[in-house]
């Protein structure tokens, strides 16, 4: 069936030919690949077009370049310029059910929200290509250059043409990752196709020849949950070098050990050691062997700080896991989707975790388990190694020029001069005043440059919004409940109710 995501939008194509940046003044958080650390020029200047050319560490000093042909100057005088930062697991088709799950555990949130609850039923392909086209801007206007998304909406091939599309024509670098999975075709009786797998696979592979798309800012990846052997071949003879799963384990039903299952897959010759990126959310249950497993064939997790927090996943060992780890969001549906407050709650809550084992002791911690350079790192670097991208994540000449330019007028930012701190610990979304991708600009001034208002897309989102919860009222939710839970092979002595807090003086509780 053709849809009208069949054909590459013309949003974004034909661009003019790209200018040559200049920024001039302001504190470069540069990263230094002798060090493996950052490296912090105040008052310098930086060069790009797509890639970065020079940077210099005094505000003069690429000046012999300021006539080049088609050289744009910008005065960043007082400014932070900073990498874009990078999520390496969001979900960004689930935009339009913004704040419908606040409060929503982790097997609530499978049969409610996800992608074996009633959404195939209630989402069209124009549903997924404007949450997802939202969701991306909205990453890309909070500072997100690069994202993996792992897109689990690829019902019909009209859902998954119009996700793809969709991040096509946000203008973000996207790790686009096609999942590969039973889909629902029924909710009262719940009944899923198990061979969706089949059509979805040929799709993946009439599409692959095509990426990267957009001027090679969009990737095709797969997602699944959890990747067969059918599946890795089809990634290595489609040249897909990105594999995603995820990976919780633990008391939950959704897979334990992935990680060793998947190496495991390839008998005599481990699936991990390869030159494809496989990047396994949360790992919860991560154990000692898997996190060897993943520093020897150099993969990656990643960690969702948030996400973890409210669903009640956990993330108990993750911290041991750091140097193989980036950051990611999940369902920003339900919380903040910036990287910014990923890098802080991940700081703060690893700190107070490590802290407690020394006030356990009846000892005082006589310095910090985690530094600020460090949550930055994983927000940034370290999405880019997950990717098996070494020039994303970092401001180093041969770097693709993804740069994020804060102004510090804020009231919150006023007396600053550590930069890595101000970002992580005292700025916000609103702060990012210029952002480019690819050396494009794509936030100017404070405002995305797609006129997103103006184009209606807002009043599409808030029509897919009411069309879901209205839809979603007059659903038999626990039908999905039922059949979710069997297909999990759950019953409810696995469920326990957690000690539920008390907020309010006297009688009530303020639940
Ligand atoms: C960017 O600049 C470099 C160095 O001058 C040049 O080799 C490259 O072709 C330019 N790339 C684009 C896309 O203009
Ligand atoms: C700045 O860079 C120049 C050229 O690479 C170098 O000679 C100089 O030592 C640097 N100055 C500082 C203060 O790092
Ligand atoms: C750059 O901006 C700063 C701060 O606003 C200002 O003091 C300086 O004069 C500007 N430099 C140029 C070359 O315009
Ligand atoms: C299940 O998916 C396969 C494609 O992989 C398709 O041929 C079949 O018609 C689907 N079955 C149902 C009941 O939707
Ligand atoms: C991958 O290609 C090999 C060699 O052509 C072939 O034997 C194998 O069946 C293919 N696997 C899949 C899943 O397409
Ligand atoms: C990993 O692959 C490389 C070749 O790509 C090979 O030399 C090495 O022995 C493999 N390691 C293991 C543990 O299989
Ligand atoms: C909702 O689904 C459950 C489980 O299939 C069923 O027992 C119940 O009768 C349904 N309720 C309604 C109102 O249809």
């Amino acid at each position: 069936m053709l849809s009208r995501f069949q054909v590459v939008s013309l949003l974004f194509l034909g661009c003019t030919a790209q200018s040559l940046m200049l920024l001039r003044g302001g504190t470069f958080i540069t990263y230094s690949e002798s060090t493996s650390n950052l490296e912090i020029i105040t008052d310098g200047a930086m060069l790009f077009n797509d890639t970065i050319i020079a940077i210099s560490n005094s505000t003069d000093g690429l000046d012999s370049h300021a006539n080049d042909e088609g050289v744009q100057i910008v005065n960043t005088t007082g400014k932070i310029i900073s990498p874009g930062f990078i999520d390496t697991h969001r979900h960004t088709w689930q935009t339009a059910m913004r704040t419908l799950g606040p409060n929503v555990q982790l097997e609530n949130y499978f049969w409610m929200f996800g992608s074996g609850g009633p959404a195939p039923l209630i989402l069209s392909p124009d549903d997924i290509h404007i949450a997802t086209l939202m969701g991306t801007l909205e990453a890309l206007n909070a500072g997100v250059t690069t994202s993996l998304d792992f897109a689990h909406m690829t019902w019909t091939r009209a859902h998954a043409q119009a996700g793809l599309q969709g991040v096509i024509d946000s203008g973000a670098r996207v790790w686009w990752c096609y999942n590969v999975g039973p889909v629902v075709i029924s909710g009262d009786p719940y009944t899923v196709n198990r061979s969706a797998s089949v059509d979805q696979l040929a799709h993946i592979r009439e599409l692959a020849p095509n990426s990267p798309f957009n001027n090679g800012l969009v990737t095709l990846g797969i997602a699944a949950d959890p990747p067969t052997v059918e599946i890795i071949e089809t990634a290595q003879n489609s040249s897909v070098n990105l594999i995603t799963a995820h990976d919780v384990g633990g008391p939950f039903p959704d897979g334990d050990n992935v990680i060793t299952e998947v190496n495991n897959l390839t008998p005599g010759n481990p699936t991990l050691n390869s030159s494809m990126a496989f990047v396994f959310a949360h790992a919860s249950s991560l154990n000692p062997s898997e996190a060897r497993l993943l520093r020897k064939f150099n993969q990656f997790v990643s960690i969702t700080p948030e996400s973890e927090m409210h669903y009640g996943h956990g993330h108990p060992s993750s911290y041991l896991i750091q140097d193989q780890a980036s950051l990611g969001v999940d369902t920003h549906f339900t919380f903040s989707l910036d990287i910014i407050g990923q890098m802080r709650i991940w700081l703060q809550s690893t700190r107070l975790g490590l802290y407690q084992e020394t006030l356990n002791k009846f000892k005082i911690p006589s310095n910090t388990p985690m530094s600020v350079r460090q949550a930055f790192l994983m927000g940034t670097r370290n999405g880019g190694l997950a990717l098996k991208r070494p020039d994303l994540g970092v401001l180093r000449e041969g770097a693709k020029a993804d740069v994020l330019v804060f102004s510090t007028d804020a009231i919150g930012l006023i007396g600053w001069s550590d930069p890595v701190a101000a970002i992580v610990l005292h700025s916000n979304v609103a702060d990012i005043e210029d952002i480019y991708v690819d050396g494009k600009l794509v936030k100017s001034a404070g405002k995305l440059v797609v006129d997103w208002e103006g184009q209606g897309f807002a009043d599409q989102l808030r029509a897919s919004a009411v069309k879901f919860r209205e839809a979603f009222a007059k659903t038999n939710i626990s039908a999905f409940e039922e059949g979710i839970k069997l297909q999990g092979s759950l019953t409810d002595a696995d469920f326990q109710d957690p000690f539920e807090v008390d907020v309010t003086r006297g009688d009530g509780t303020g639940f």
